[in-house]
């Protein structure tokens, strides 16, 4: 076990797939309780199966993180099941269609920054009410390669993702000294459902975007969700408001 979470509990949106759902497997593997949330009731309750039948700790939540009543209840029901709340990993996301600047639906707009830079918003305000009141805890958000660069035709996926580490910058600013840190994971292009699609869809820009990673592979959600357990755990206790790149060095271009 590289990482040791026994007794504390861990929250994963979009934990029903890719990289929330190692994530929420690596946290049970590593002995913490495992509230997994996602849009997809049916899937998470199922990945939340599994780790019980291996062991484990964890329920499934249904939860869309555009709907600010739902991600209260994620939280509420979270600390009713285990008590507490020590680490939170506010995954869930989506990619937006592409579409130069000029011709970008404002509907497409609102759709991709509701989920990936307000539903986290919201997820971070109910967690950090509890951590707050604890004094301790660790969020990690999902920012992305698009947190750091542009790429043609994804202006609202990057806008948003610049905008998560926007947040976790200040959060991480304002409960610096109440034993609360908050970090962000820029993951690169990862083999995920997620990047299935794209590939499947967008076949010519894939390619062109692979030709640009210098580890000349796709990374694996294994590989983003040890480096989450890392910024949630004891060995980055002085690791604040960072956003750590994790993308076959992308961006170091
Ligand atoms: N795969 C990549 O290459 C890549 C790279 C950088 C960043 N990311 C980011 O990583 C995160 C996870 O992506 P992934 O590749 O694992 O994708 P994925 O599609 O495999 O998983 C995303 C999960 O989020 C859930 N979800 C979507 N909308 C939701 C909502 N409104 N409320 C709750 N859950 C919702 C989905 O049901 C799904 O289970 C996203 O934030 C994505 O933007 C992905």
């Amino acid at each position: 076990m590289a990482h040791d979470f026994t007794n504390h509990v861990a929250l994963v949106t979009g934990g029903a797939s890719g990289m929330g759902l190692a994530t929420a497997k690596a946290f049970a593997e590593s002995g913490a309780a495992v509230a997994v949330a996602d849009i997809n009731g049916e899937a998470a309750q199922k990945v939340a199966d599994e780790l019980v039948a291996n062991g484990h700790r964890a329920i499934a939540i249904e939860c869309d993180v555009t709907d600010e009543m739902a991600v209260k209840a994620m939280v509420e029901k979270t600390v009713a099941t285990y008590g507490r709340l020590d680490a939170a990993f506010n995954n869930a996301g989506v990619q937006s269609i592409a579409t130069e600047t000029a011709d970008l639906e404002s509907q497409e707009f609102d759709r991709v920054l509701d989920i990936n830079l307000k539903g986290l918003w919201s997820c971070m305000k109910y967690e950090l009410q509890v951590m707050r009141e604890q004094g301790s805890g660790a969020i990690v958000n999902c920012s992305s390669l698009g947190g750091f660069v542009g790429v043609p035709g994804r202006g609202a996926y990057h806008a948003a993702k610049h905008g998560v580490l926007g947040l976790t910058k200040t959060a991480a600013l304002e409960y610096a000294d109440q034993g609360i840190r908050i970090n962000a994971v820029c993951p690169g292009i990862i083999d995920t459902p997620m990047v299935a699609g794209m590939k499947t869809e967008e076949t010519e820009a894939m390619d062109l975007l692979m030709q640009q990673v210098p580890a000349r592979r796709l990374g694996t959600a294994e590989e983003i969700a040890d480096p989450v357990l890392w910024l949630c755990g004891p060995g980055s206790t002085f690791v604040m408001g960072h956003a750590l790149a994790v993308d076959g060095g992308y961006t170091v271009r």
